[in-house]
């Protein structure tokens, strides 16, 4: 398999960058890869919307500007903040031109919600399903782009390098098991979250890491892979294996968080209330539920408007409903569950990594936009401006042409039975139990440790199994889930200040 631009990924970012390359160069092939079926990303559960500046009386560059840096706590780059937040209006435009709809209000502008950390109304939804919307209108453009050829089910194992530079991928097909080589000129990693090396998280299953996983073993720089955000308000539901996400937007909208004797706890921790920003949201639930030894707080919204939250919040209002949760009489249970990555594969303004000839956007890369914490609804915008930047920087170089002949060793087919499935599944358990238990929240140096010192010896397990077994996309998640969670650890142990979503209290010991 051969493609001039080879895309992994097909959220948001991917799907943005296939499009523009496409259409640019329509006798150009380009290929996106992607490991399930086509629209299942991160990108489809998102609900709050896109953060944007549209409302240019109340609102400015600067508010936004400042409430990201604010919000990052310190830790983001200036440049690119301000970079991502001006051209954040011309891609939202494109966004609509494509054919995404987005809530208008009575007088015929967008809608305006607001979120934690955010000074002003400024995040354009469709209803609380904005990540579909999305998807869905970029998948029809992508559809329908004929020089776009989309392969839903094929898992990328490892990136082609030689030299630091990237020649392409190796991919299994999902279906019939098999291993090709796929060449490319360019190749763009958009391979999403993180969240399943936690378990308990807002993220789908296909959120394992893969793309910072296949950067480190190729030498890449990854970096900021402590700052693990948590979303404040997931959805408590003891029997369901899923969790749900209560977008923050219900926030804006004027819930109240509450916890079990009814106090409204957040002006105990921040003059914002319930809309500071998420990290300081997540901690304050933390400690409220340490001190009471409850196992959730509460959303109220049995004082705002039912139909205006019916409009609003559809699915959120029918999901509670089908749990048995009238919003408009009863408190939404909710804890912190593990939501985004603020760090990932280096990429710098124009996307590009450490290895020759590799992007990444999205969720996957580090840009310096979060920092320490992500302001909310700043990612979709990141990747449309990512996207757009590795698409403005490619189409202005050359295509340098794979050089003919230049071929590449096949996928060594060593591998003789079949793993275990059952084996997979209880280590990615343990894995997850590890994670949610050292590296949450609230972290410390001991638990670090002795969280390191198990992941070198699953690691070194499962590269046996690798080695021995045939490939499976589940074996190869897990690799990557357990190379993903010794990043966190070690970038955890070497951060020595707090900042943002990152806390560590280490305790004194006395003698
Ligand atoms: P994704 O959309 O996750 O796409 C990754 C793609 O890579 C998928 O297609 C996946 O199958 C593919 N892939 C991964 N590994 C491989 C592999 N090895 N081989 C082949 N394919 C692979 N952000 C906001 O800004 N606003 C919001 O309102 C918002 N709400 C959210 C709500 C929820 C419940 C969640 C989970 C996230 C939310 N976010 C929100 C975050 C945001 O949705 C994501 O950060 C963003 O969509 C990521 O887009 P992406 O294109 O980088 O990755
Ligand atoms: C939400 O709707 O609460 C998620 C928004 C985000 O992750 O930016």
């Amino acid at each position: 398999m051969r493609a001039d631009y080879l895309i992994i990924g097909s959220g948001v970012a991917g799907l943005t960058f296939a499009l523009k390359i496409a259409n640019h160069f329509p006798e150009r092939r380009v290929v996106v890869i992607t490991k399930s079926e086509e629209a299942e990303s991160n990108t489809k559960y998102a609900q709050g919307g896109v953060a944007v500046v549209i409302d240019e009386i109340e609102d400015s560059f600067d508010k936004h500007i400042r409430d990201t840096l604010i919000a990052g706590d310190g830790i983001c780059d200036k440049e690119i903040v301000e970079m991502v937040v001006t051209e954040g209006p011309r891609r939202f435009k494109e966004l609509v031109s494509w054919g995404a709809k987005f809530d208008k209000n009575t007088d015929g502008g967008f809608d305006l919600g607001k979120e934690g950390g955010h000074s002003e109304n400024r995040v354009v939804h469709h209803k609380d399903q904005t990540g579909f919307e999305i998807e869905r209108a970029i998948l029809k453009q992508v559809n329908r782009t004929r020089n776009i050829t989309l392969l839903e089910y094929h898992f990328v194992l490892d990136l082609i390098i030689e030299n630091n530079r990237c020649y392409g991928v190796y991919v299994l097909n999902e279906k019939d098991g098999t291993i090709e080589v796929c060449k490319a000129g360019y190749t763009v990693l958009a391979t999403g979250g993180i969240g399943q090396v936690y378990g308990h998280t807002t993220n789908p299953e296909i959120a394992t890491g893969d793309g910072i996983a296949m950067v480190h073993r190729a030498k890449g720089k990854i970096k900021d892979m402590e700052f693990i955000q948590f979303h404040p308000t997931a959805l408590y539901d003891e029997l369901s294996a899923e969790t749900f996400l209560i977008s923050e937007a219900v926030r804006g909208f004027g819930a109240f968080l509450r916890n079990k004797t009814g106090h409204r706890f957040m002006f105990d921790y921040d003059i914002r209330g319930e809309l500071a920003s998420r990290d300081i949201v997540s901690q304050s639930i933390y400690k409220e539920l340490k001190e009471s030894q409850e196992k959730c707080v509460y959303l109220d919204c049995t004082h705002l408007d039912p139909d205006g939250f019916n409009r609003h919040f559809p699915m959120i209002f029918s999901h509670c409903k089908s749990l048995g949760i009238d919003v408009a009489k009863d408190w939404i249970p909710v804890i912190p569950a593990q939501h985004y990555l603020c760090g990932g594969i280096v990429a710098d303004k124009n996307g590009k990594t450490s290895i020759g000839h590799l992007f990444a956007c999205g969720e996957c890369s580090r840009t310096g936009l979060h920092g320490a914490n992500r302001l909310a609804s700043n990612s979709l915008l990141e990747a449309l401006v990512f996207s757009d930047r590795i698409f403005r920087y490619i189409s202005g170089t050359s295509l340098i042409s794979l050089t003919v002949g230049h071929d590449f060793s096949e996928w060594n087919p060593i591998q003789k039975g079949e793993i275990d499935p059952a084996y997979v599944k209880e280590t990615e358990e343990e894995l997850q139990l590890l994670m949610r238990e050292n590296a949450g929240i609230v972290r410390n140096d001991a638990d670090l440790v002795s969280a390191k010192k198990r992941l070198l010896l699953l690691q070194k397990e499962v590269e046996g199994k690798y080695n021995q077994y045939k490939i499976t996309t589940s074996l190869c998640e897990l690799r990557n889930m357990i190379q993903v969670a010794l990043l966190i650890v070690e970038q955890s142990l070497q951060r020595s200040k707090n900042c943002g979503g990152f806390l560590k209290i280490n305790q004194c010991v006395v003698s």
